[in-house]
């Protein structure tokens, strides 16, 4: 398993595997990774040569910086689990290598943007359309994976990729659950027993 930190170490790899004729898939990930993660990586497998995912804590995303402070960091468990699947990249930037300027750009999602998660979390879809766009234009995956937990999510990357032009297919995978029935997902670790 290869891991970068670079844009142009990462874009030397892919550019050796696009010339060889491999598909590449991609999995997007803020790290801190649990099963749902991984199920991503090996539904990616099923489907493409090469898999990278990417491990970066998107400040733009975030809303309110406490959570962005709290947000889970486990890279060296992350990189452990991601070869126990047989990943092949991981991509793991620095915030300066992702926005060597701020990301001005502003979406516009319509409906699907002001509705559900949209009004309580005032920027959150432009900051996930802002990183994975450049992600993508980093990564340049033929497929990128998705969980249906983020549900909304996934219909606002749709939007982003239909506004932006790309030539990515977007699968979305299956929520996968705890044992009690709550959906797996990296900021369980932040809750109690009651929560
Ligand atoms: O779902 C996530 O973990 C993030 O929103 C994503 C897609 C990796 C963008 O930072």
């Amino acid at each position: 398993m290869e891991l970068f930190e670079t844009k142009e170490k990462i874009d030397s790899y892919i550019k050796l595997c696009k010339q060889e004729g491999k598909v590449v898939g991609f999995v997007p990930t803020m790290g801190a990774l649990h099963d749902g993660h991984l199920s991503l990586v090996k539904q990616a497998k099923k489907c493409c040569d090469v898999v990278a995912v990417s491990i970066f804590v998107n400040p733009t995303q975030f809303n309110d910086p406490k959570d962005l402070e709290r947000y889970p960091r486990t890279l060296e468990n992350d990189v452990k689990l991601l070869e126990s699947v047989g990943c092949d990249i991981v991509f793991a930037p620095t915030v300066k290598e992702i926005y060597p300027e701020p990301d001005t750009r502003q979406f516009n999602f319509g409906y699907i943007g002001d509705i559900m998660e949209g009004p309580k979390r005032p920027g959150h879809f432009n900051g996930v359309a802002q990183v994975v766009s450049r992600l993508f234009d980093i990564v340049k995956p033929d497929k990128a994976f998705f969980g249906m937990k983020d549900f909304q999510q996934i219909a606002i990357i749709r939007s982003m990729v239909s506004q932006l032009g790309y030539k990515i297919e977007i699968v979305s995978c299956p929520i996968i659950r705890e044992s009690d029935g709550l959906a797996m997902s990296s900021r369980n670790r932040l809750l109690t027993p009651e929560h």
